[in-house]
């Protein structure tokens, strides 16, 4: 209680206001109703910024991932809509993975899609860090496929820029261990929940027709795309 008295009569200071008889008193309370008015919506902007500061306590301080004990995938520059089903997919075991299992769970569906939004904005330097000898193969890959073995072009859908589109993810930027991971693993993390069919599938052949060193190759390819 006196700490906000301390800190009204600061805010009376800043105003140039001299607290002597009624008038203080009055334009005291101006200042509280005014204060109590815009209360309800700083409250919700508070809440998206305190888990925006959780993600980013994993994902880095501008969303542009982290090398940990196991990569943490850069969220800045990510299509809100890739981003909003990737969490319902956690949620809904679509998508298999423990931690983000937990975090999305706590989340309410309007923090869910403000949050997914919040990445969009965000545009650090790509981390980079894939092996530089692979760039040109990985490049090729990316915009011509490998024919031979029934790969498509990822540019047809992931862009010539890799910014993605809607539910097909940015990939400009991404870690590329994350990137590599996901896809060795494609089958047995994405599309777990058989009574939920999604997006997931239309990655399914393309992951398994691809060698480790073409994923590889195409993972330094994008990981140092802007
Ligand atoms: C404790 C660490 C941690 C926190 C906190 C965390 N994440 Fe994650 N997140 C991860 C990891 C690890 C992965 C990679 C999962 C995998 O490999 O499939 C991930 C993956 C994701 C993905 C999928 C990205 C992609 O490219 O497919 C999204 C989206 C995501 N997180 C959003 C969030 C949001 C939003 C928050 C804050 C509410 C958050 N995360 C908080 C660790 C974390
Ligand atoms: C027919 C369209 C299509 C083509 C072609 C395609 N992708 Fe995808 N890709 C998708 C979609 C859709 C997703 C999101 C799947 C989901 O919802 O889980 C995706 C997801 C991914 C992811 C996961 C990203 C993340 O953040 O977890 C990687 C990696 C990826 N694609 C790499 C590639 C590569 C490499 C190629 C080319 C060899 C390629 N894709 C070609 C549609 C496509």
């Amino acid at each position: 209680m006196s700490l906000q008295r301390n800190g009204e009569s600061e805010i009376m200071k800043i105003l140039g206001f001299k607290q002597t008889g009624w008038k203080a008193h009055l334009k005291m309370a101006i200042i509280a109703a005014a204060f109590a008015a815009v209360s309800p919506s700083t409250g919700q902007a508070d809440e998206l910024q305190a888990k925006v500061q959780y993600c980013k306590t994993c994902h880095g301080l501008s969303g542009q991932g982290y090398h940990g004990y196991f990569p943490m995938p850069r969220l800045a520059g990510q299509q809100p809509q890739y981003i909003e089903n990737q969490l319902r997919a956690f949620i809904e075991h679509r998508r298999k993975n423990l931690i983000m299992a937990n975090v999305a769970h706590a989340l309410s569906p309007s923090m869910l899609s403000a949050l997914a939004h919040h990445f969009k904005g965000l545009n650090p330097p790509p981390l980079g860090g894939g092996p530089r000898g692979d760039v040109t193969t990985g490049k090729r890959i990316y915009e011509e496929g490998v024919p031979e073995s029934n790969v498509p072009a990822c540019s047809a859908c992931h862009g010539t820029d890799a910014h993605g589109q809607d539910q097909i993810p940015r990939l400009a930027g991404q870690l590329p261990d994350y990137f590599y991971s996901k896809l060795v693993n494609w089958t047995s993390e994405r599309g777990q929940n058989t009574s939920m069919p999604d997006s997931s599938a239309v990655m399914g052949p393309t992951s398994h027709n691809l060698t480790k060193s073409q994923i590889s190759a195409v993972a330094a390819y994008v990981s140092n795309l802007r």
